[in-house]
């Protein structure tokens, strides 16, 4: 093969791996392959230098046309593929700036701990300090500080826990608290006075139906000062029902027995389902969801003497109020809670726990 043989063959074969070339990448390849300094167009015009005259001068001329063709040739073939490749890209990385965005789940924090903050601000407001005393307590605390002796039958209502732990000489026995109260015992056993604090715990009682759950919350609110009488708890109690519940709804005061005041009250407020007055929309007809249009909310009373006694506060220079009652009891007599199973508080099923 002669020299412009093997240029028309070169030719060809550029030519033709320059259309089916189908990246860019690959073009560049056949740049170098053939054009660049080593190329192989350029290891051809080499054997230029053993020709003469015309016949040297034609070569050259060809191969310089060649040169030009394909420089052409691999110049239109990028503009071919480079938009190929820019439409390529703009699709696969395409970014729909108008498509509606996807917004994380957002959470919010348990109804219950919703009521707990809602409770703590309330009471914050009329100047008590909100206290966290210890679920696993000793029986001193939630027994004995309250005026219940061992063995005193009054203990049987509050269905204890007892910890599989060894008996203190001092403190007793080991249990999961059943009642508030016990931190309120510890309020006084601290005595900065006046002692004005709301304990807000939870609770636990060997109980499961509709309206209670072995572990629950409640919150036990104590004043104790010179001079605090029924008076000051009846303001207490009116303060607090008419933030939490609304200004519409009454509270009373009705005699009842605990070891640990003296004397000792059941406190109701006004039945939210037929505005406290027994009968549903003025008809005959009695409401359900209450006594007479009222409902029991919690205990209260004046502290019994042998209660500040325990604590070794002295009865005769002090007097105090105390009053509590559970969270979740408190918050399913809210208008418009329509809780009834409080067990469904503590499911963790998310389809009901949105709603709140
Ligand atoms: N601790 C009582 C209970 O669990 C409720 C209670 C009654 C709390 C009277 C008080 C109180 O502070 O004064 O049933």
């Amino acid at each position: 093969m002669n020299l412009s043989e093997h240029l028309r063959v070169l030719h060809l074969q550029a030519q033709q791996d320059v259309n089916t070339a189908s990246r860019l990448e690959e073009l560049d390849a056949l740049e170098i392959r053939f054009l660049g300094r080593k190329g192989e167009l350029t290891q051809a015009l080499r054997g230029l230098a053993e020709l003469e005259g015309e016949e040297r001068r034609a070569i050259g001329a060809a191969a310089n046309d060649i040169k030009q063709a394909l420089e052409t040739q691999i110049k239109e073939a990028r503009g071919r593929l480079g938009e190929a490749s820019m439409g390529r890209r703009l699709f696969e990385e395409r970014l729909d700036v108008t498509e509606p965005g996807r917004s994380p789940n957002k959470g919010h924090l348990h109804i219950v701990t919703q009521a707990i903050d809602e409770i703590t601000d309330i009471f914050a407001r009329a100047g008590f300090v909100r206290t966290r005393y210890p679920e696993v307590e000793w029986d001193w605390y939630a027994f004995e500080a309250l005026n219940m002796q061992k063995d005193h039958p009054a203990r049987d209502e509050w269905e204890t826990f007892f910890m599989d732990t060894p008996a203190s000489d001092r403190w007793g026995k080991m249990i999961l608290t059943p009642h508030a109260t016990s931190g309120t015992a510890r309020c006084l056993a601290d005595k900065q006075f006046p002692i004005r604090a709301i304990n807000i715990a939870k609770t636990y009682r060997r109980q499961i139906d509709v309206t209670h759950a072995p572990m629950f919350h409640q919150f036990d609110g104590v004043y104790v000062a010179k001079g605090v009488s029924i008076a000051h708890l009846k303001g207490i109690l009116e303060y607090f029902v008419h933030s939490f519940f609304g200004a519409e709804r009454s509270v009373r005061i009705r005699p009842f027995h605990f070891r640990f005041t003296e004397p000792s009250f059941e406190v109701d407020i006004t039945c939210g389902v037929c505005n406290g007055t027994g009968f549903l929309d003025g008809s005959v007809q009695k409401c359900r969801a209450c006594k007479r249009g009222w409902v029991e909310l919690g205990g209260a009373g004046m502290l019994h003497p042998n209660v500040l006694k325990a604590a070794g506060i002295d009865p005769t220079v002090y007097s105090g109020v105390a009053f509590g009652w559970g969270v979740e009891r408190n918050y399913m007599m809210k208008e418009g809670t329509r809780l009834d199973d409080i067990r469904d508080l503590y499911k963790n099923d998310l389809r009901f726990l949105q709603q709140f």
